[in-house]
């Protein structure tokens, strides 16, 4: 395969992730060809040409449509704010590339629809950037469920918390804005929900609360601005096979800076895991003498793959940049026609329906079944 001609929109947090992606993803697995960083769009001239200089791309344009019709372009990735998500990602696939787009799809679940419909018509790649099912403890764990190392599984909570909303004087931006969606549904849950699905399969039920902490935030350039939407959610959920979970989120949750907590209880033992300590997991195995029964810590290791491909040596650990250099090695797998383990528009959709429907049963104070 000829090297992959890259697009970069957006160079803010998850811009600049993808661009450290597509820079290592040569050095760390070997055998793919090292992509060739050809475009980059930002949202003014100065601060493209400055990126792509920093991250090592050939060309700088401060119109994306510009990036999208380059013939030497392939694979788009998409790492702006949600509102552009679907604008971009369907100009990128109607002009023939592959999609690499940030979660979640679009605030308009009309949107989200479009982009799947347009990605299937064009044939394509479109994955969305649901790095934490990547981690290698994951796909372990994955691994350990399926074997039915703790049994039937019945009972799951998880919750996601940061704590960069938490301060009342955070000024307000884009986040807080109905446009960008519902805060901590479309923000947060839906990643705890890409783990679910990775795991065990989709939601089929909800009923939802969220809460706004605070009713305005301070803006720039004085004054204040009304906050749109919920900083925090809990949510009763019902999966396939009779499992019963909980989900809560929290994007104003002091203390808290990465957390992504499952629990996961099953008939012949429990799984723990937080992504705040993203390099171990706790297996507890209801065997042996009750006497020595506990939770046993378990360190990422080589035997955890791909780990192997970073690091040699046990309980080192990985980074949550690392992920997103797992989830490129995945896509350029997917590009490839192999097998690959991504979040497809398709499952993505139906992660957003699940989105829809929280908010939908918080609104209407009711559960609803996700056809
Ligand atoms: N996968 C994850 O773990 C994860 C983590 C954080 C954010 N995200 C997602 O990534 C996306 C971006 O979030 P972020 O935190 O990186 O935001 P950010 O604000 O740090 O970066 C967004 C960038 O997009 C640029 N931009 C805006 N309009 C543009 C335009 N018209 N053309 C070109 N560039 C433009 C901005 O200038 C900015 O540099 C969001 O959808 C968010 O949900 C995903």
């Amino acid at each position: 395969m000829k090297p992959l001609g890259i697009g970069l929109i957006g160079t803010g947090y998850m811009g600049k992730c993808h661009a450290l992606a597509w820079n290592a993803v040569k050095t760390v697995f070997g055998d793919v060809e090292r992509p060739r960083l050809v475009h980059l769009a930002e949202a003014n001239a100065g601060l493209a040409s400055a990126r792509a200089a920093e991250f090592g791309f050939e060309k700088a344009t401060a119109d994306w449509r510009a990036l999208i019709a380059d013939p030497d372009v392939d694979v788009v990735s998409v790492t702006t704010p949600n509102q552009f998500h679907a604008e971009m990602a369907i100009a990128a696939l109607q002009a023939g590339k592959h999609v690499w787009c940030e979660k979640p799809m679009a605030p308009a679940y009309a949107d989200a629809e479009r982009m799947l419909q347009i990605a299937r018509q064009s044939g394509k790649v479109a994955v969305l950037g649901y790095n934490y099912i990547q981690n290698p403890i994951m796909r372990h764990i994955k691994t350990l469920i399926g074997e039915g190392a703790i049994g039937s599984v019945n009972h799951i909570r998880v919750e996601m918390d940061e704590d960069f909303m938490a301060d009342p004087d955070v000024l307000f931006y884009w986040k807080s804005e109905l446009s960008a969606g519902y805060g901590a549904l479309d923000d947060f849950a839906v990643h705890p929900l890409s783990l679910l699905w990775y795991l065990f399969g989709h939601v089929e039920a909800v009923t939802t609360d969220m809460v706004k902490p605070y009713a305005d935030r301070p803006l720039k350039e004085g004054g204040r601005r009304a906050v749109e939407n919920h900083d925090a959610a809990n949510v009763l959920m019902r999966l396939g096979g009779g499992i019963s979970a909980v989900l809560m989120a929290n994007r104003a949750a002091w203390g808290r800076k990465g957390r992504i907590a499952l629990q996961i209880y099953g008939s012949k033992g429990s799984i723990v895991y937080d992504q705040e300590r993203m390099n171990e997991f706790e297996l507890y195995q209801a065997e042996g003498r009750g006497s020595e029964q506990g939770f046993r810590k378990i360190l990422a290791a080589p035997a955890h793959q791909p780990y192997d491909r970073f690091i040699p040596a046990p309980g080192h650990g990985l980074g949550f940049n690392d992920l997103k250099i797992i989830e490129c090695r995945e896509l350029i797998r997917a590009i490839s026609g192999e097998p690959a383990s991504i979040v497809t528009f398709e499952d993505g959709l139906r992660i957003e329906k699940s989105v829809h429907a929280m908010a939908q049963s918080f609104h209407e104070r009711r559960w609803i079944e996700i056809g």
